[in-house]
């Protein structure tokens, strides 16, 4: 009955005037970061005088998703599209845009069907998906560089305090610091397997988690080898509290980003992972200073030995090896 008198009221009007005119978009894209997405479809020579006058019928590759009848003021969605509503305030001004939850939204053609009285148009709009990256290509590089920089020349301290002071310190004490270096190596190599390059997901951000947060570790093996091996001065009290800060502003930098599908703070992030790699190299670099100096500052009743050591060091390194 209806189609038979819009046909006869098409009829009767004039051709040109019967038909709803769109604002056309052919594409619209969505990403891991919209939780709902909008596929727009605007009329923009509707002029209903009341909502009832307004039919309109959203369809999924020629099925329905949602209809929306203004003379009931009822909204129907189908099965897989629940999510899926229309706004009836906006509706009046010609707006018939669908808002869809992201996980019920599936990429392909889109038809968005309007009738306002005898008037009557459809439009086609295409869903697509594109793949967004958490954090950009260089920014994942350094996020994984810098840890993996930091550890490397923590086994570094490690190894000088091992061969150098190798008399000096219980072998416990040793054992504890290689066991906890090797703790943490494991624990960064997991994050960063797990904070493969990709879309933000709670997987990539534990990944993250794991990188960062055991950094902590990382402070106390540097500073029980700057003790074991200096002792207290003030360049290793400004050492470890160059890589506090670090610590901390790397703890923010994630403690932003974490939960950022979009994150705008990886600079902050980066730039305390940073300082935490430079307050390694510069303890290892002040270790191997000191380490030096006492070699040819010896004091005079050590003399006698000092030979002995020299022979026997290679010897030693072969042994640790
Ligand atoms: C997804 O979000 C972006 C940025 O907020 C927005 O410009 C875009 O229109 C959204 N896409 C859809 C399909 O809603
Ligand atoms: C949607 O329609 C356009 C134009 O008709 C076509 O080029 C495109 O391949 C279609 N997309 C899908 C996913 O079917």
């Amino acid at each position: 009955m209806w189609p038979l008198l819009a046909a006869l009221l098409l009829g009767s009007a004039c051709c040109g005037s019967a038909q709803l005119i769109f604002n056309t978009t052919k594409s619209i894209e969505y990403t891991i970061c919209n939780e709902t997405v909008v596929i727009p479809c605007i009329v923009t020579n509707l002029e209903p005088k009341d909502i009832v006058e307004i039919y309109v019928k959203w369809k999924y590759k020629g099925k329905p998703v949602l209809s929306f009848d203004g003379s009931n003021q009822k909204t129907l969605t189908s099965s897989g599209f629940r999510s899926a509503k229309i706004s009836q305030s906006d509706l009046l001004t010609g707006i018939a845009s669908l808002t869809l939850d992201r996980r019920e939204a599936v990429v392909g053609n889109y038809s968005c069907e309007v009738t306002e009285l005898a008037r009557e148009g459809e439009t086609t709009i295409e869903l697509k998906y594109r793949v967004v990256s958490w954090f950009s290509p260089n920014e994942n590089i350094v996020i994984v560089i810098f840890p993996i920089l930091a550890i490397l020349l923590s086994w570094g301290q490690f190894g000088i305090v091992t061969l150098k002071y190798k008399s000096s310190h219980p072998r416990e004490k040793t054992i504890l610091l290689f066991v906890a270096g090797l703790a943490l190596t494991i624990i960064v190599v997991v994050g960063a397997i797990l904070f493969v390059p990709g879309e933000y997901s709670t997987k990539n951000a534990s990944g993250l988690g794991l990188i960062v947060i055991p950094a902590v570790i990382l402070i106390l093996l540097q500073y029980c080898v700057l003790m074991l091996a200096i002792g207290i001065t003030s360049f290793t009290i400004a050492i470890l509290i160059l890589q506090m800060l670090g610590y901390v502003l790397a703890l923010v930098g994630l403690s932003l980003c974490v939960s950022e599908c979009t994150p705008v703070h990886g600079p902050l992030l980066i730039t305390g992972l940073g300082i935490i790699a430079l307050a390694e190299l510069l303890g290892l670099v002040y270790m191997k200073f000191v380490a030096s100096n006492q070699k040819t500052i010896q004091p005079p009743r050590k003399a006698v030995e000092e030979p002995l050591n020299a022979f026997k060091e290679p010897k030693g390194m072969m042994n640790e090896e």
